[in-house]
This record gives structure tokens, C-alpha cells and sequence, in this order.
């Protein structure tokens, strides 16, 4: 007798048709929807999950083919409890819109954003495109967002009691003048922060490349961090505040963000964000159409390791690190676990798995669990 039958037997009937949408993804939907530009197929994309996860039934629908639950897999991390470790990555969901599907198709968290104050549209188009030989993206968006009062308006019908945590990643806009950095960062933390569990402050403009990093760049990120705490220590509700770290970045600039983390109430780091540092992923013909992009996907999955392991250690495995960056399999997730991550996210296995890779992940992150 299979022994898999009992308990868990009712996790069963979802493998046969995940398996199933999983391999129609690679062989089917993939190779047609990779004829089209990549911004077009990704708005195609978020749009029809959009409409098919509205009603009660599509998001029930969804979560019983693609979705995978087991006790194993929750966890509390920063005081707030996730029903699974894998997350969508801040750039899917960055005007709110699909935060519930995205909870049905299996991710235990979403990150919403990059939300700035006002809305803004991005760089000129085109700015997003695939790599399929490396399974990466190289991008230039720009940070393109519906704004704070839209963001909310969408945050507003979250439902009580609904399952999927969602965190927030902010940032000033385009057009911030250096001295409003502090104030802006409130303007979207401030009216936000009623509406989601955690915050994740961009700080990659602030701490900027290493040719131009000082001291100054440090005390800006602490300004704005003791803006952000300063309105927490007046609310009644703790909202957890992380950091995230560009791969880019010195040994100097990270150490002084881990000493900020571990200085101030600052409550852990995302680790870490898209590269500028091709190596070899970009051929000739693709350097000038690509001028200015950052990459992201398999490329960065060693650099994220290396950097979990570094800040961890620096910081005593003591605060919670959110790995992020080249995790396409529960082998890669399970490695920035191993790391030290408590939490990962992923966005460029969404665009080459499909939609069955949270669930599908889960699945292997509990069997390997089951059988240790
Ligand atoms: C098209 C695209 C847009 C993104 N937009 C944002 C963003 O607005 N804010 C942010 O913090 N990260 C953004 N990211 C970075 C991701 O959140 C993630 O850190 C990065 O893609 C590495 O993870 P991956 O290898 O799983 O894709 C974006 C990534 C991509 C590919």
C-alpha cells in the first residue's frame, strides 16, 4: 500500500494536476507566451490571474490545483505567522492588485510594490526583457506604480482573517529632492501602515554605488530608518521594518548595514535584489539594447548565498534575513534556508516555471522535511 495513503492522502489529488498544469506550462503556455515582448506577456499574465482569482470560487478554484499546505511548512519569523516560506517578490504585485491570487496560487507572503507617494510610470518601454538561456531577466522599470492613495484603495478590500501575509516595499519617488528623502519615506509608511504586516525600506538609491559611497550615505539610511521608528513607537500595532541590500554593494556598505540593524530597531534585511553585474549573461548583440538594465534570475543564486551566509554571520544568526535572488527550484530555496534565510522570495521562477511554482515547492520543501 502506498504510504502516503491517510493522513495525507487529501494532498494527493492536487499533485496529479499540478504535475499536470506544471508540464502544459513548459511545453505548452511558455513556449507561445515567450513569442510576445516580455512587459507585454507579464501584464497578459497578472491580468487574466487577476480575473479568474476575483470571485470566491476562481480563488478557490486556484488554490485547489496550484496551492500546497502542510504544518511543517508555517512559521513565526519578526512576529508575524507565515503559512509557508516562499514569498513573490517585490516588482509582481506592485500596485496591489493580485496579492490574494498570488496567496491562492500558493505563496505563503507577498511583497507589494515598490510603492513611492505619487504614482509614476517608469522608464521608456522597452525595459523588461528575458534571458531564456540563463532562465533570467534583465530590467530597467524604473520603479513604475500606481501611487500610495490607489495602493490603499486596492489594500482596503482585504478580507479579515485572510491567510496570505503582505508586506510593503517603499521608496521615495523619481522626482524626491535629496533633502526630502526622510519625509517622503513617511508619506507612504504613515498611511500604509494599517494595511499590511511588514515593510521593506528601499534604500538602493540612498547607499548608491560603491565609487560613491561615504558616511553621508549611512546617516541618510539611519535618518529615514528613525523616521519610520519614531511613528511605530506611537502606534498600537508593532509593524516589523526590514531593509533591502543590493548584491552590488562593498563589504563597507554592507557592514554598515548590518551594524545599523543591529544599533537601531530595525527589524531584519532582505538579502538581496537584482545585480548590475552581468558576467557573462549578456552577449554582444544584447549590450546596447540592454544598456542600463539589472539582471535577475539563476546568475545571482550563488552571490545571494555568499551574502546571507556573510550578514548572518556578522550579525550571530540574530535577526531575520528574507532570502531573494536566483531561487528557481526548492533545491535553490532550500540552499538560502541552509544559508540562514528564515523566509524566500523569488519573481524570475514565476516568469519560467509558471504559476504551479509555489505550490510545487512547498510540496518538495515539506517531502524533504517528512523525510529527515
Ligand atoms: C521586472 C522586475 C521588476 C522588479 N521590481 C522591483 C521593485 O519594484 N522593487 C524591488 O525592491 N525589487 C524589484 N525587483 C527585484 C525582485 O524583487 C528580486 O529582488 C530580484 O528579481 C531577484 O529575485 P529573482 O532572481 O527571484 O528574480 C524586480 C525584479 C524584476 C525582474
Amino acid at each position: 500500500m502506498c504510504p502516503n495513503r491517510g493522513k495525507w492522502a487529501h494532498f494527493r489529488r492536487p499533485a496529479t494536476i499540478q504535475f499536470h498544469t506544471m508540464s502544459l506550462y513548459t511545453r505548452l503556455v511558455r513556449p507561445l507566451l515567450f513569442l510576445f515582448p516580455a512587459e507585454r506577456v507579464r501584464n497578459f499574465s497578472l491580468r487574466t490571474l487577476r480575473v479568474v482569482g476575483r470571485t470566491v470560487v476562481g480563488e478557490w478554484l486556484l488554490s485547489h490545483i496550484y496551492a500546497y499546505r502542510h504544518p511543517s511548512l508555517e512559521r513565526e519569523v519578526f512576529g508575524v505567522r507565515f503559512r509557508n516560506p516562499i514569498g513573490a517578490a517585490a516588482g509582481i504585485d506592485r500596485d496591489a492588485t493580485i496579492y490574494r491570487q498570488l496567496g491562492a496560487l500558493g505563496f505563503g507572503f507577498v511583497e507589494i510594490g515598490t510603492i513611492t507617494p505619487k504614482p509614476q510610470t517608469g522608464a521608456i518601454r522597452p525595459r523588461m526583457f528575458r534571458l531564456p538561456r540563463q532562465k533570467a531577466i534583465a530590467h530597467r522599470m524604473g520603479q513604475p506604480n500606481c501611487g500610495i492613495e490607489k495602493a490603499i484603495d486596492h489594500l482596503r478590500r482585504r478580507a479579515h482573517g485572510q491567510k496570505v501575509v503582505v508586506g510593503a516595499n517603499i521608496a521615495p519617488g523619481s522626482q524626491c529632492a535629496p533633502e526630502d528623502t526622510p519625509k517622503e519615506y513617511l508619506r507612504t509608511f504613515r498611511p500604509l501602515y494599517q494595511y499590511v504586516e511588514y515593510f521593506t525600506v528601499n534604500v538602493a538609491s540612498l547607499v548608491g554605488a560603491p565609487e560613491s559611497y561615504t558616511p553621508a550615505n549611512k546617516a541618510l539610511v539611519e535618518e529615514v530608518l528613525e523616521g519610520l521608528f519614531d511613528f511605530r513607537r506611537g502606534q498600537n500595532d508593532y509593524r516589523p521594518i526590514l531593509l533591502k541590500i543590493s548584491p552590488d554593494w562593498s563589504n563597507q556598505q554592507i557592514d554598515d548595514m548590518v551594524s545599523i540593524l543591529i544599533d537601531t530597531p530595525l527589524d531584519g534585511l532582505v538579502v538581496s535584489d537584482c545585480s548590475q553585474q552581468f558576467g557573462t549573461a549578456l552577449s554582444e548583440r544584447n549590450r546596447g539594447r540592454m544598456a542600463g538594465c539589472v539582471l535577475s534570475g539563476p546568475p545571482l543564486l550563488d552571490r545571494t548565498e555568499e551574502l546571507i551566509r556573510y550578514v548572518c554571520s556578522k550579525m550571530d544568526y540574530s535577526y531575520p534575513v528574507i532570502g531573494v535572488g536566483g531561487v528557481m527550484s526548492a533545491e535553490d530555496c532550500q540552499r538560502l534556508l541552509d544559508a540562514g534565510a528564515s523566509l524566500v522570495q523569488c519573481y524570475t521562477a514565476m516568469v519560467y516555471e509558471g504559476p504551479a511554482f509555489p505550490g510545487r515547492t512547498c510540496r518538495a520543501l515539506a517531502q524533504n522535511k517528512n523525510k529527515n
